[in-house]
């Protein structure tokens, strides 16, 4: 029997932001229940844990935990969505064993023009953005309409209605409102009109598995509102937006992206990971060698071949998709899974 800590963080009075904000950390509280009822139904010793909010009692709470795996739905330490990564870091540092993605990638992913960045070098289309520290840097060539962010936040935190500007005074506006509500640089991004795709890859160890992609029906949107998903469809069950954001399969799309000749973002997000693997593989292949060439006493290659980096380690990212079909879509990259959003796929091997 497997011992599992399902391990959450339970910090309704701490949030920041908006005060709505809160509804996406019950989520957690109640998803942290659903998970450790069904560990058990399969037969697991699950127990269910809420991870202390002073950050100097983490240390000690990991320690304590005599468990095989941590099941990790934390998302925020003492209410600040940014520390997310510092447990997963805890359990690395105990060598315990724990699931979800590595802190490396939940911290780009955290950072969406860090995110963007990476993307971009990779030859990944995303949309065109300009980043705003302090609410009056120039715009450049940005071309409107445009949708303004918090830049590290994700499960769209400050993301509503007003969030899409159509003209420059509506968008310092809803700059001035993100660097005052969240305390963080705004991310302003040229809006990406057409389809939005929820894509999940997961890395088994049979290579990258497409799962259904599923997609937001935004046909029951009056056309004066602005096709996002937003903060409260996400989370406010009471709200219009909630009724109006529909979740469907993305049939159509699903043979598109199996079709390996296809130039689909989605295969683009997959030869990237292919790119990676290569590489890894490469690596691996040099490992292999420099061991034999120690074994045979061939200093010099060994030394070498050893130059060239051995450790491996797997990094997921969340990715979502959105985009017409034909025309050059764009990938924008996004957070981590949340209720509905399941988006990741491999995308560093090395750290
Ligand atoms: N550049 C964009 N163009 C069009 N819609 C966007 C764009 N960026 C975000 N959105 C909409 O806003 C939602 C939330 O934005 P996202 O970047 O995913 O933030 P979060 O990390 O909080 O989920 C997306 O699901 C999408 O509907
Ligand atoms: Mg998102």
């Amino acid at each position: 029997m497997t011992r599992v800590a399902v391990v959450f963080n339970d910090d309704l009075r701490l949030v920041a932001g908006n005060a709505q904000d809160a509804l996406a950390v019950q989520g957690v509280v109640s998803c942290a229940r659903a998970v450790t009822d069904a560990l058990r139904t399969r037969g697991h010793a699950a127990s269910l844990h809420a991870l202390p909010m002073e950050r100097r009692e983490i240390g000690a709470f990991v320690e304590a935990l005599d468990v095989d795996v941590v099941f990790n739905l934390v998302e925020a330490i003492g209410g600040d969505a940014r520390l997310e990564p510092a447990f997963a870091w805890a359990c690395e540092l105990r060598a315990l064993a724990y699931t979800g993605s590595p802190p490396r990638a939940m911290t780009l992913c955290l950072e969406k023009p860090l995110a963007q960045a990476i993307l971009s070098a990779n030859g990944i289309p995303v949309p065109r953005h300009v980043v705003m520290e302090r609410g009056d840097e120039p715009l450049g060539d940005l071309r409107l309409p445009a949708i303004v962010k918090p830049s590290r936040e994700d499960a769209s935190h400050g993301i509503e209605s007003a969030s899409v500007v159509r003209d420059e005074t509506a968008l310092l506006a809803r700059v001035a409102h993100v660097l005052e509500h969240y305390a963080q640089p705004a991310i302003v991004e040229e809006f990406v009109d057409g389809r939005e795709i929820n894509v999940a890859l997961l890395a088994g160890p049979n290579g990258l598995e497409v799962l259904p992609l599923s997609e937001i029906d935004y046909r029951g949107f009056p056309p004066d509102m602005p096709r996002i998903v937003s903060y409260a469809g996400k989370w406010i069950e009471t709200s219009r937006d909630w009724a109006l954001t529909q979740v469907v399969a993305a049939a159509d799309l699903a043979a598109t992206t199996r079709d390996d000749s296809s130039p689909d973002r989605i295969d683009r997000a997959a030869s990237l990971r292919g790119a990676r693997l290569e590489r890894l593989r490469a690596r691996r292949h040099a490992a292999r060698r420099a061991r034999r060439a120690v074994r045979d006493r061939r200093e010099s290659e060994s030394r070498h071949l050893a130059g060239r980096g051995l450790r491996v380690g797997g990094r997921t990212c969340g990715a979502h998709a959105r985009g017409r079909r034909r025309a050059h879509p764009r990938l924008d990259l996004l957070n981590r899974p949340k209720r509905r959003v399941v988006a990741e796929f491999v995308l560093f091997t090395s750290p």
